[in-house]
């Protein structure tokens, strides 16, 4: 309704939802999932490609009422700057993204963290500089396949490209993994059977939970409502939407 807080909540495709799911769990906030199925993957796209595809999606939330944020997407967050925000009317008291999730991450005594994410979030190096400010000792490894795959549903696919993930988590002696990616934690029980299988006894690191604890940082008043649109409903698009939208 026109005057009431509205999330929004966005990714290139399904990826979101691993966001979405931290969020339901700490705001009542009503909340709009946008999903743009039809140009993902956007990993391994230009900045420039990137760019406007960011621009619609938000001059689109904008139009359907959104008055809060969530760049559920470390793609998008990477290549979102100050200027398009002010360009498109947002401010950045109502926009949170995965920076700021990753940002939030606390002291790592004694880690060495692998960073796994797309092309265009391991080649901005945004992670990196975070990391190095906190002195934690990192790595990265970028996944150029493993977005895509996840949106379409491709298992055998999905698991080389987990395999290859651990393997070099393995080699490097990685205490943990970093999800720079939001489609990552949609298939978190296969890494956990990956790493079981090939010897790899790390953990994991969902920024997602700390992007929840952000958002809930605005204590947005809301009926728990999700809904869900894409550019192009896919079947693993519904089939995700069914599992992670909590229905109060
Ligand atoms: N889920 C996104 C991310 O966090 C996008 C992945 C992609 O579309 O390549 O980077």
């Amino acid at each position: 309704m026109k005057g009431e807080p509205l999330l929004g909540v966005f990714d290139s495709g399904v990826g979101g939802f691993s966001v979405l799911q931290e969020l339901q769990k700490v705001t009542p906030a009503n909340i709009l999932y946008y999903g743009d199925c039809a140009n993902a993957p956007y990993g391994n796209k230009s900045k420039e490609e990137i760019t406007v595809y960011i621009k619609n999606i938000l001059v689109y939330l904008k139009s359907q009422g959104v008055t809060h944020f969530v760049s559920a997407c470390n793609s998008m967050s990477v290549t979102t700057t100050e200027e398009l925000l002010e360009e498109i009317g947002i401010t950045r008291d109502t926009y949170i993204d995965m920076i700021d999730g990753v940002r939030a991450i606390g002291l790592l005594d004694g880690a060495n963290v692998l960073i796994i994410g797309t092309e265009a979030t391991i080649s901005s190096r945004v992670y990196q500089s975070i990391l190095s400010e906190k002195i934690i000792p990192h790595r990265t490894y970028t996944l150029t396949t493993l977005a895509g795959e996840i949106e379409k549903g491709d298992t055998i696919a999905i698991m080389k490209s987990i395999e290859k993930a651990i393997l070099y988590a393995k080699e490097m002696h990685a205490t943990h993994i970093l999800y720079a990616c939001t489609h990552y934690p949609l298939v978190h029980t296969m890494f956990i059977d990956v790493s079981a299988r090939l010897g790899w006894a790390g953990m994991f690191i969902n920024p997602a939970v700390y992007v929840a604890d952000l958002v809930a940082t605005w204590k947005i008043s809301g009926e728990h409502s999700v809904q869900c649109e894409a550019s192009l409903e896919t079947e693993v698009f519904i089939s995700y939407r069914d599992r992670y939208v909590v229905v109060s």
